[in-house]
């Protein structure tokens, strides 16, 4: 079954990236010309989802205007004989759908993907959370084969050094990893301390959940730094359905802090068709 419905929990402070993010959300930080919140939804578009479900915070309105139609901008750029750009931004949700729902009340990641029940509805869907980016969409598609065929949730996994899992989920794997890179996980951990993870499979922000989860999230009680944690509801379904992780093999960029920010936008802005050559040069150029 193709999943259809794409969860981005959007709704967060941006504390990290103050004071930029005093009047800009971080998910309309620019990588190249394009909010990196595209990029994810990019993504999931070419994992074949149209449904984008964007959980934002009513402080941080700028988030629902860049999907709002713009008459006055459109006739503007047309005036000026820039019709591309006005069919880029036309194109922004017109072959795809998208729902802002609120987060009133910063309660966790657990909270935040709660808020996006009544939009997704019941049926499997992905979370994908926008600090991290990913080079194709290939894992995510990956992911919803595994859940098709499985029938159990899925989470995207990447290998790190045992120092840095107390930042992360951590899964506990029931075996060895397959060829394709998926593994069977007993129970799931979120930021455990380092000397009693489970494993050094961290949860890399890409998500493919069964419906079964809305219940989990629904009685969620506060976890680690008294937040309700999305692991946790992972866990619960993953003590008594198949469960899976998927060991990411495309590139993944966290964005979640300004260093890791700004080589994303280098290493994303090397593949650009339009910027990657001059950057290319510029970059050689430092070198030298
Ligand atoms: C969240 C999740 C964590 C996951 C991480 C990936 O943590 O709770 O399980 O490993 O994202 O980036 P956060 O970074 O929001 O603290």
């Amino acid at each position: 079954m193709q999943v259809r419905s794409a969860v981005i929990p959007a709704a967060g402070l941006g504390t990290r990236f103050l004071p930029a993010t005093k009047a800009v959300p971080k998910e309309l930080f620019p990588i190249g010309d394009q909010p990196a919140i595209q990029v994810v939804i990019d993504e999931a578009l070419g994992a074949g989802i149209d449904h984008i479900v964007v959980v934002s915070s009513r402080s941080k309105p700028a988030v629902a205007q860049y999907f709002e139609a713009d008459a006055e901008l459109l006739d503007a750029l047309e005036a000026k004989g820039k019709s591309d750009t006005a069919e880029r931004l036309r194109a922004i949700g017109r072959d795809w759908r998208v729902s802002i729902v609120y987060q009133d009340d910063p309660k966790g990641l657990g909270h935040a993907v709660g808020c996006a029940r009544e939009a997704v509805g019941v049926e499997p869907f992905a979370v994908m959370l926008p600090d991290e980016l990913m080079a194709s969409s290939g894992l995510l598609a990956q992911m919803n084969g595994v859940c098709s065929s499985t029938g159990g949730s899925v989470v995207a996994v990447a290998e790190v050094p045992r120092h840095q899992v107390s930042s992360y989920g951590v899964i506990d794997p029931a075996g060895p990893l397959s060829a394709d890179g998926v593994i069977a996980v007993t129970d799931l951990v979120e930021k455990p301390p380092v000397d009693e993870a489970p494993s050094n499979f961290i949860i890399a922000g890409r998500y493919v959940l069964t419906a079964d989860v809305w219940v989990e999230i629904d009685a969620l009680t506060p976890g680690r730094g008294g937040e309700l944690q999305l692991t946790d509801a992972l866990r619960a379904q993953a003590a008594r359905s198949p469960f899976h992780a998927v060991l990411s093999d495309v590139g993944r960029y966290d964005t979640g802090n300004p260093l890791g920010f700004l080589t994303a936008s280098i290493e994303l802005g090397l593949t650009s068709p339009e910027l990657g050559t001059d950057l290319r040069s510029f970059l050689s150029g430092l070198g030298t």
